[in-house]
């Protein structure tokens, strides 16, 4: 799918509650028919980065673009968007039909047209036959259906998601992501999605902003953020990391070295050039997934470690193992995968690691 032009864009958007500041300068360009996450600890912003674009709230800085018009101003009822919120907000007084064509009903749409084009969104979320039901007799997960036909119906050009996902259980929860994405193949419009789910942001998403204390910390597709984190706090928020801190050394070709306390390690610095171009002696971490880890028989190899089993835990398909490291301890974690006869290793034993330099990244201090 290609994502060429832009469809909204906030431009040193900044907020403030009274005088506290929660948003400082957010820049975010939202491709048309894209589906953008945004993904961030409780209180980094999110909602309320949603609430500015929706416009339930003013801002106190800078401008929201839609197709380069300036809406910054532009009245709640005026903006086509709409929202889905974690609680549904559904009428319970209302069959789901009359919830879905509220929108149309309250802009007089004619009565056979309404229910033309209720009939066309409740099938779209396959809810067909309970058009008659009333919210309290569905379940979760259909309820939130609803919701989303709610938003749908009005043909926005973004519709925006605010976690609404968190009050369905695992099941149900996995069922509605495959759902969601499926049908916003199906429609081509430009979702907006918040979540503090990384796994669930890793799964829908086209691409993934991860937000922080009010500041957007990095954006790109799920694999860059994985592989590519631009900063010590998306490489420990974003998937499981070993991170050793050190000092960067010389650059060789697309790999450079860091000296830390378990000896030094060649990271790839490929098509990074702030990492290229750091000051040799500059704070950094050494970043590997524990799946990068793998165990060596005999030392030598770059990137070679030692130390000692100090934990296994049996997670299902793999099992997680924590190496102590070093004088200090520093502990690492491995991922294996599980074997039925149980692990190979048993806690205490000495261990021989490497990670390959192109699996490893280097993430200034
Ligand atoms: N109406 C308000 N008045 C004052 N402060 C607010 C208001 N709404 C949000 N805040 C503050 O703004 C910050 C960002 O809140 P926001 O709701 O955007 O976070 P969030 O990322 O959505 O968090 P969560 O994951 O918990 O939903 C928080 O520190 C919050 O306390
Ligand atoms: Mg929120």
């Amino acid at each position: 799918m290609s994502h060429n032009s832009d469809l909204l864009t906030l431009r040193s958007v900044s907020k403030s509650y009274g005088v506290v500041p929660v948003l400082h300068g957010i820049d975010l360009a939202v491709r048309d028919g894209e589906f953008l996450t945004v993904l961030g600890p409780s209180g980094s912003g999110k909602t309320t980065v949603l609430r500015l674009i929706g416009g339930l709230e003013p801002l106190s800085a800078g401008q929201i673009h839609l197709d380069g018009k300036d809406i910054s101003h532009m009245p709640i009822n005026r903006r086509p968007f709409n929202t889905v919120f974690q609680d549904y907000a559904l009428f319970p007084h209302m069959t789901v039909a009359k919830n879905v064509g509220y929108g149309l009903s309250v802009r007089h749409e004619p009565r056979k047209e309404i229910a033309r084009r209720v009939a066309e969104a409740l099938a779209l979320v396959r809810l067909g036959p309970f058009a008659e039901r009333y919210p309290a007799q569905l379940s979760g997960g259909q309820r939130q259906r609803v919701a989303l036909a709610r938003a749908l119906i009005c043909r926005p050009r973004l519709i925006l998601l605010d976690e609404p996902l968190a009050a369905l259980d695992l099941e149900l929860r996995r069922q509605m992501q495959e759902f969601l994405k499926s049908i916003q193949r199906e429609i081509k419009t430009t979702f907006l999605f918040v979540t503090h789910d990384q796994e669930e942001a890793i799964g829908m998403a086209d691409r993934i902003c991860v937000m922080q204390a009010g500041h957007i910390r990095q954006l790109g597709t799920p694999h860059d953020l994985y592989y590519r984190p631009n900063c010590e706090f998306v490489a420990r928020f974003f998937g499981e990391n070993n991170l050793v801190p050190g000092m960067l050394g010389p650059v060789t070709g697309g790999l450079r070295s860091i000296d830390t306390a378990i000896g030094r390690l060649i990271c790839s610095v490929e098509n990074q050039p702030s990492l290229l171009n750091a000051a040799e002696g500059a704070a950094a971490f050494a970043a590997f997934r524990p799946e990068a880890l793998h165990r060596v028989e005999t030392d030598g190899t770059e990137n070679h470690l030692t130390g000692h089993v100090a934990n296994l835990a049996f997670a299902g398909a793999s099992t997680v193992v924590t190496i102590a490291t070093g004088d200090n301890a520093l502990p690492l974690r491995m991922r294996l995968p599980s074997r039925a006869g149980g692990s190979v290793l048993a806690a205490g034993q000495r261990i021989l690691l490497s990670f390959a330099p192109h699996e490893g990244h280097l993430v200034l201090g």
